[in-house]
């Protein structure tokens, strides 16, 4: 039975100051909250003060984030080492707001999955399709080419460990939800390329989250479907309690 994980990706948003607050409030909504992962995703800058702030609770801390490198000339660049230190369990790779504005490619998105395995953090694989190829008929293309190279020379002892995001980009920010049965169709599909990439029971194991317009009011219905193991969230986790709501959708 996967444990479903539901995360914040507050993207660039939140003070750290504003953070605290944030997370002071949610704690209190969630604190009976035992059967779902929580992760937090602030901004590199608030990171620390999330991490105090969650001390002794069971929410865990998430980057955005990180380069492949351990050290070195890389003006703005983070270290998997840095996150680990600050408490980090998980980081975001491949989110395609990366792919739009950052020239992230598959290929970079392999090389930090590989590393934040080897440091020991827990990727959380972002890959979906644009709108256009979804009008062309390509999502389970695209998705599959981007989760094959992502996970390209990953050994199966990491890939059990990761976590998938299959993000619609036409769906991220646009009010313009996936259908369950349009994401359940894609998470499946995803599922199904694991297991051929290793095996039926790491398939079986790894949690695919869905993120793209995920609120409070839609949050159960694709929560329910077979393969969608929590969510990847942005503006609606930037508010406790619709944040508390989504997470409660998770609930089994
Ligand atoms: P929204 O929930 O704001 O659509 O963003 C989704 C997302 O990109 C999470 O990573």
């Amino acid at each position: 039975m996967r444990r479903p994980i539901v995360a914040g990706n507050w993207k660039m948003n939140k003070t750290a100051q504003e953070a605290v607050a944030l997370v002071v409030e949610l704690k209190e909504l969630v604190s009976d909250v035992k059967d779902v992962e929580i992760v937090l995703c602030p901004p590199f800058t608030a990171l620390e003060a999330v991490s105090r702030c969650i001390e002794g609770s069971d929410i865990c801390l998430g980057a955005q984030d990180m380069f492949w490198e351990k050290s070195g000339p890389y003006t703005g660049e983070v270290s998997a080492e840095m996150l680990l230190t600050l408490g980090c369990k998980y980081v975001i790779l491949g989110h395609s707001e990366r792919r739009t504005h950052f020239g992230e490619t598959n290929q970079t998105v392999n090389r930090k999955v590989k590393t934040a395995l080897e440091s020991g953090l827990v990727p959380i694989v972002c890959v979906g399709e644009r709108l256009e190829e979804r009008r062309s008929g390509d999502a389970k293309k695209v998705v599959e080419d981007q989760v094959t190279r992502a996970f390209d020379g990953v050994p199966l002892g990491g890939a059990e460990r990761a976590v998938v995001a299959y993000e619609p980009v036409w769906a991220i920010g646009t009010g313009l939800t996936a259908t369950p049965d349009q994401a359940q169709e894609v998470h499946s599909h995803i599922r199904q390329i694991l297991a051929e990439l290793y095996n039926a029971e790491v398939a079986e194991g790894i949690r695919i989250q869905y993120g793209g317009s995920i609120k409070p009011e839609n949050a159960r219905d694709l929560f329910a479907q077979q393969d969608i193991d929590g969510g990847l969230v942005g503006g609606a986790s930037l508010k406790a309690e619709s944040f508390a709501g989504i997470i409660r959708g998770a609930q089994l």
